[in-house]
């Protein structure tokens, strides 16, 4: 837990720099815009300890699995988003020494995000020999306007003295992962050319053959006059250097006089353009936001940060670090994933560090997908349609495992399985039921089932047929089991009947027939291309619905809850709050054998399934199973609190609630878990969105209806967001004593506050008491 950044609504500020806490921070301060992203590192290089992190969305590498026992189904590799192209990188020297934080005395530091305008900047004062002082403003952004387009500004001023001010831009393709395996690089350099005008560095990476472009350009302006340097090209560095261009620009600078350099840098991949015309476009890219200049590429993309905003802002009232807390949240998401592209998903940790491979998980699907379908169902569809398009793999994988259907890989970059730990590869096989659970989640929404007919369809198909083939039938019990499983809580593995999973197979199943029941009674010449194609038979529905009828679910009867697995009542029955505190989080003082056996519970897993089947469990229900296993749950998964949080307000638990939701809220900001070093917890960031939303405000859509059950958290004065809904853009208030929808756009709607029915239309705001 750590205390560092000054509240404030629309900042993270940072004041004073520290090198012990340098790599949080620089996790803190990532910037990106979907197509790449960085770490908060310093464009003039830092000799201290650091992670440096430059990377390119869909840009990955398969690091060969290393296990000491390979077990046939083994994935081959494990994808990693690599670090890549440096091209934040300006050396600054100043009368010949060098500007590294490490080693510069340096007074009045301070680090500003600016979320609103998704901006990083940096001010300091240098003190330099002889008590030189030079003031520096340091500011990057990624266009979000121009997803190709990156800009630097560095301006300095010699506040007491006259002096050479030298600043070398470069691109360096010379970086490799902190994580490789065999500390191998990745990259191998194809082309580089530096001349009068810019420079331009390609480099291919190993095995995948991604080829990457990276060109740069730079202006310098002496107060506010744009002036020409000669570019130096330092042959001999450029010589000895491999994989690196640059060039120094040297200009004395009068005492009190601002000397700014800019760079514009322009970042292309074969992803998006053929080869034999990458490095052109690259080039032309860069001309052409060379010549807009840095206010005009500012200005595009601070609208495009307005109007992100605008969809998907949450105002909090009373609270500015929760305030502060749920904005940067949502910043980081719409700093990496905008739906423009359906080949690219969220990894866990954005493009904030190297951990989780920047690869897609179940988090995708379970987490991450309220937060982009109430804000923008276009972007939730990208997410579905990138399982779509992944389902021939998850097909193969199935086969590779022995059976029929799909079976989504637990990680992936590129619709194969790259985990390589086999209780979760092989057994934490739920991840299929929550890619079924989000085309349901979307149509259930939005109303739109055209996604569900032309695509969604077949991923339910193939997702049953996999449950179909996966489940044991017990003919003692007349029931179907499924064995060998991992549910949600990783702190159990190979267990038997995991209540989460049975329950969503069965409910994988079961939404399956009726999609297909739905297709048929609404599109019967779909029903019939989508029975032939899938070569599906009156015989095989008959089995899904058989499954469906006796799935077997473990239930701990003098307790009237339902037990997470098999056997998991045997287990010595303990409380969180009875564990000595020195020996949390478990996963760092116990050894993972006491863990697999004891009764604690990494993440929600029964209520897991509960969140997600509401209108199966009524609240006397919901109380007993939450009752029972919060207090075992020690939340060591980021995942976690916020999906009790939602449960919790759902039962009118509204303290725990607003406790579990604070837990994920700033669980970077504030450094929570002391993990936030390896980078942000992305994928949880949206379930403290969702806590807000479907928790507090009681968000659900029911038969077609939208449906409002709000409160105000007693720390909170009020807070509002808004969503689209079926057409129409809403924005709710929740204030303590009343609930005000707004309608902004769209045609009139009926609308359910506290279960009574209102109509929704412009200019007419429905007002309930609460
Ligand atoms: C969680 C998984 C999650 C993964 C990536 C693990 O700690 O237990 O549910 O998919 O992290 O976020």
């Amino acid at each position: 837990m750590i205390d560092k950044f000054i509240a404030d609504e629309w900042k993270i500020i940072e004041e004073g720099f520290d090198p012990k806490t340098n790599r949080f921070s620089e996790s803190i301060f990532s910037l990106g815009n979907e197509h790449m992203g960085l770490r908060g590192n310093f464009e003039e290089g830092y000799s201290g300890d650091s992670l440096q992190g430059t990377y390119v969305a869909g840009i990955y590498y398969p690091d060969k699995t290393r296990v000491g026992w390979w077990k046939i189904g083994y994935p081959e590799f494990f994808a990693k988003v690599i670090n890549s192209t440096n091209w934040i990188g300006i050396d600054v020297e100043i009368d010949g020494n060098k500007l590294d934080l490490a080693h510069c005395n340096v007074k009045d530091f301070k680090r500003v995000l600016d979320m609103k305008e998704g901006t990083l900047t940096r001010t300091f004062t240098w003190i330099g020999d002889e008590g030189k002082e030079t003031s520096f403003v340091i500011k990057r952004f990624l266009s979000m306007a121009e997803n190709n387009i990156a800009c630097i500004s560095i301006a300095a001023t010699p506040l007491n003295y006259s002096g050479t001010f030298s600043f070398t831009p470069y691109l360096d393709g010379d970086v490799s992962n902190e994580d490789s395996n065999y500390g191998e690089k990745f990259w191998e350099e194809v082309n580089r050319n530096v001349n009068s005008n810019e420079a331009l560095l390609t480099m291919k990476t190993k095995k995948t053959g991604f080829i990457l472009s990276t060109a740069m350009d730079t202006k310098l302006i002496l107060d506010s006059e744009e002036i020409t340097v000669e570019k130096k090209l330092m042959s001999e560095k450029l010589a000895s250097k491999e994989k690196y261009v640059g060039y120094k620009l040297e200009i004395p600078v009068e005492q009190g006089c601002r000397i700014e350099i800019q760079k514009f840098v322009s970042v292309c991949t074969s992803r998006d353009y053929e080869e034999d015309i990458l490095e052109k476009v690259t080039l032309d890219k860069l001309r052409s936001a060379t010549q807009k200049g840095y206010e005009e590429l500012f200005k595009e993309h601070c609208e495009v940060m307005e109007r992100k905003w605008e969809d998907s802002d949450v105002v909090i009232e009373g609270d500015v670090k929760a305030q502060q807390g749920i904005r940067y949240n949502i910043f980081q998401l719409n700093q990496t994933y905008t739906g423009k592209d359906p080949r690219l998903n969220i990894g866990p940790k954005g493009f904030t560090g190297e951990k989780y491979g920047g690869s897609t998980y179940w988090d995708t699907e379970a987490f991450c997908f309220p937060f982009y379908l109430y804000t923008n169902e276009n972007v939730a569809r990208n997410l579905l349609y990138y399982r779509y398009l992944h389902l021939e793999r998850a097909k193969e994988n199935a086969r590779k495992l022995g059976f029929k259907g799909a079976l989504y890989p637990m990680v992936t970059m590129d619709g194969q399985e790259c985990h390589n730990e086999w209780e979760i590869t092989f057994e934490e096989i739920h991840r299929n039921a929550a890619i079924a659970y989000a085309i349901y989640n979307y149509t259930n929404y939005t109303g739109d089932r055209s996604y569900l007919f032309q695509y969604g369809i077949e991923v339910l198909v193939e997702t049953s047929r996999f449950w179909a083939d996966r489940v044991n039938y017990n003919p003692r019990k007349d029931k179907y089991m499924i064995l060998g499983v991992t549910g949600p809580n990783e702190y159990e593995n190979n267990v038997n009947n995991n209540w989460y999973t049975n329950t969503m197979a069965a409910w994988n199943l079961e939404y399956t027939l009726a999609s297909l029941d739905e297709i048929k009674k609404n599109d019967e010449k779909r029903y019939h291309e989508l029975m032939t194609k899938l070569q599906l038979k009156q015989d095989e529905l008959s089995k899904w619905r058989d499954i469906i009828d006796k799935m077997y679910y473990p239930y701990v009867e003098e307790l009237g809850i339902f037990e997470q697995n098999d056997l998991y009542m045997d287990k010595e029955q303990m409380l969180v709050k009875d564990l000595p505190p020195e020996v949390l989080p478990l996963n760092k003082h116990w050894s993972w054998d006491r863990i697999l056996r004891s009764c604690f519970i990494k993440q929600a897993d029964v209520i897991q399934g509960i969140y997600f089947l509401p209108e199966r469990f009524d609240v006397e229900c919901t109380k007993r199973n939450f009752d029972f296993y919060e207090p075992r749950t020690v939340h060591e998964s980021s995942l976690s609190p916020s999906i009790y949080s939602i449960v919790a307000s759902r039962i009118g638990y509204e303290e725990k609630a607003y406790e579990l939701y604070l837990r994920t809220a700033r669980l970077d900001l504030d450094n929570y878990n002391d993990d936030t070093d390896d980078g942000v917890h992305l994928t949880s960031m949206a379930g403290t969105w969702a806590a807000i939303v479907q928790g507090f405000a009681g968000v659900n859509v029911i038969n077609g209806k939208l449906c409002l059950n709000p409160y105000v958290p007693e720390q909170w004065e009020s807070y509002s967001f808004k969503i689209t809904f079926r057409g129409r853009k809403l924005k709710i208030y929740v204030h303590k004593k009343q609930v005000i929808v707004e309608q902004l756009s769209g045609e009139p709607v009926s609308i359910n506050v506290f279960d009574k029915e209102y109509l929704s239309q412009t200019g007419n705001d429905i007002s309930v008491k609460i």
